[in-house]
């Protein structure tokens, strides 16, 4: 379970997040939807070590991880799929995956994790030795996924898998998702794209302007009526 505890994070002087509090269960699929500058990638960055928290807690799995060293992350359990993929393109796929299973107990695995990630996206099995920078987007988000999934971590940190995905190519990456977590790994994601992202979740939190201003089941939320208006392009009847 990851419990986020009221967290700040600024940027300088500048407040990015307040008070922000959100959890994910050991089995949930969490998403937090909001529009482009709302703190989505800060957040989702400070549950992987990657900022520091001004003030509030980091819990994962009944550990304090608040003031954990960044690379302690991962050995903790939680992996991230950066904001924008960050391969390295001038690497095969197979180093670009491997990369994932840097940690000692990953290392033991990696032939393991490897078959699960080419069975999840079997389109990698023949693109091993390829240039990570000569797949498609979708081959290439495939790949960011895979590399986290190689750590075996209990929670995945997605931000943003649809960005700059063909709109068919999107539904794969989500069924994707969707099955990792079914498989049992806790999932949380951060997404502009508010109906995908509400229609996988089972549950959601909406953040705006570096705060939480609403949060429900997915579904509950997709049918109200702010939401469907801010978001969904819908006018409420
Ligand atoms: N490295 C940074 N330095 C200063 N301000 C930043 C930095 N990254 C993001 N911000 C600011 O923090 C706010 C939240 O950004 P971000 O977390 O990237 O939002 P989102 O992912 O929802 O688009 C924005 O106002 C953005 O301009
Ligand atoms: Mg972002």
């Amino acid at each position: 379970m990851l419990e986020v505890k009221q967290i700040a994070v600024n940027y300088g002087a500048a407040p990015a997040l307040w008070d922000v509090s959100i959890t994910c269960g050991d089995t949930e699929l969490v998403s937090v939807v909001g529009p482009n500058g709302a703190g989505k990638t800060t957040l989702i960055n400070a549950v992987a070590g990657l900022h520091s928290v001004k003030s509030g807690a980091l819990r994962f799995g009944g550990q304090d991880i608040t003031r954990l060293a960044s690379h302690r992350f991962c050995e903790a359990g939680i992996a991230i799929v950066p904001e924008g993929r960050r391969l390295f393109t001038q690497m095969t796929v197979l180093e670009n995956l491997e990369l994932g299973s840097f940690i000692a107990s990953a290392k033991a695995r990696r032939a393991e994790r490897l078959e699960q990630v080419l069975n999840l996206f079997p389109v990698l099995k023949i693109k091993l030795h390829s240039l990570a920078g000569s797949l498609s987007g979708g081959q290439q988000q495939m790949v960011a996924i895979g590399r986290a999934l190689m750590a075996g971590p209990s929670l995945l940190l997605l931000d943003e898998p649809s960005l700059g995905l063909a709109p068919s190519i999107v539904l794969d990456m989500f069924a994707a998702i969707k099955q990792i977590n079914a498989q049992g790994t806790a999932v949380l994601l951060v997404e502009q794209n508010v109906a995908m992202a509400l229609e996988t979740a089972d549950r959601a939190y909406v953040m705006e302007e570096g705060r939480i201003v609403a949060e429900g089941p997915a579904r509950e939320m997709m049918d109200r009526p702010e939401i469907q208006k801010a978001y969904l392009g819908l006018e409420a009847h």
